[in-house]
């Protein structure tokens, strides 16, 4: 039995992530290291349904907490999810992004170097390739381009990731995936945001002229991804992972309040984020060549499994808008 070292396994991708793993692959055990930021919700993985699960409240900028996992557990392998992932946060407050995102990716390194694990993987994110104009898709290939503190701080933890490759032949791959959506998600994102401010008859906040493009996976699609590159990557290499789902910020709102026969004068168009990238779009050619990986839902499948599981689990997202994380929950737009 092999042991993986998951990072930040009780945020939306993590979560996901480890229901994925503990359901297809019965023969790795896995350790859930996460801090528990307002970004988590311990509620997500229920410790008791779970086997070959440990779970430690662990903040991976503080070295000293992290080496006591090391040197308690064999780890095989470490997936590296733990980040603070929200742009807009970035922008209010850097220096935590650096903190996480780079210091902590450096003492995941070094531990996973001292204890000479077989597989370190970082996931990373379409963000840093920084903003496309019309046409054009992101290859593996793209120069680092990064124009937020979120965007910067993932670019750097991707090229310390290299430098480990380079420097000491440590076996590291990096995933680098586009906007990801589906159940878990905190509601800060856009389209978590929309569906419960829709659902409360709360405005939705849009940002600049609406016109901005992303392009949109299923999380359950990502995490395929993930596993695939984990198990068949080859060490070195930066794979993409995209949803071939383009759409303008409006496009997804007005979609979203369709579905949910809500009307359409709930949009309120605000000031625009600082910086704020115009398109992204990936080339994700080279994992469906070599792993074979495609992703299964479009836009309108997946959006309808959101909407759903939004539907069922009021009880997870009333926690968080007017429960006991109540003092976290502020879109950005009020906090600005
Ligand atoms: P999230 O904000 O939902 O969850 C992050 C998790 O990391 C939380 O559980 C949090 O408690 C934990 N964490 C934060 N700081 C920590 C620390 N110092 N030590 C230990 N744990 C810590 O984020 P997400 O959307 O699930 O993203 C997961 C990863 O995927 C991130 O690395 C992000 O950059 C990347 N990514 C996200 C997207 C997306 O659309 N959400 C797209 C591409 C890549
Ligand atoms: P977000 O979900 O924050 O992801 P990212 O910034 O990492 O792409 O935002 C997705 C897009 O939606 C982005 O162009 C900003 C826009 N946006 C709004 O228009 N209103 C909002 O309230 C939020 C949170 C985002």
């Amino acid at each position: 039995m092999k042991t993986c070292l998951i990072t930040g396994g009780l945020g939306f991708i993590g979560t996901n992530f480890i229901k994925y793993l503990a359901s297809h692959r019965k023969d790795i055990a896995i350790i859930n290291a996460d801090s528990i930021t307002y970004a988590a919700n311990p509620c997500n993985i229920d410790e008791k349904t779970m086997v070959n699960y440990k779970f430690y409240k662990i903040d991976i900028a503080n070295n000293d907490e992290l080496a006591e996992i090391f040197k308690k557990n064999k780890i095989d392998y470490v997936v590296n999810f733990a980040a603070e992932s929200h742009v807009d946060r970035s922008i209010l407050n850097p220096s935590v992004f650096v903190k996480t995102n780079i210091e902590g990716t450096l003492n995941l390194l070094k531990l996973s170097l001292e204890h000479k694990i077989e597989k370190f993987l970082q996931i990373s994110t379409d963000e840093v390739y920084g903003s496309l104009g019309k046409d054009g898709l992101f290859t593996e290939m793209t120069p680092l381009s990064p124009r937020s503190p979120y965007s910067a701080s993932k670019a750097s933890a991707d090229m310390l990731v290299m430098s480990f490759f380079h420097t000491y032949d440590m076996p590291v791959l990096i995933t680098r995936c586009s906007n990801n959506y589906g159940q878990y998600q905190f509601p800060e994102k856009l389209i978590p945001l929309t569906i419960i401010n829709a659902l409360t008859g709360k405005d939705i906040p849009l940002y600049g002229d609406g016109k901005n493009i992303r392009d949109w996976i299923y999380v359950d699609d990502h995490v395929r991804g993930v596993l695939d590159v984990l198990e068949k990557g080859r060490f070195g290499e930066i794979y993409n992972i995209g949803g071939r789902s383009e759409m303008q910020n409006i496009g997804i709102i007005s979609l979203i309040l369709k579905k949910l026969n809500k009307p359409l004068s709930l949009i309120k168009y605000v000031k625009d984020r600082a910086g704020h990238d115009r398109r992204y779009a990936m080339d994700f050619s080279k994992i469906t060549e070599e792993l074979g990986f495609k992703p299964q839902l479009n836009l309108n499948e997946g959006l309808d499994l959101t909407i759903s599981w939004y539907f069922e689990n009021e009880d997870w997202w009333k926690k968080i808008i007017s429960g006991d994380y109540r003092h976290y929950y502020k879109t950005m737009y009020e906090m600005r």
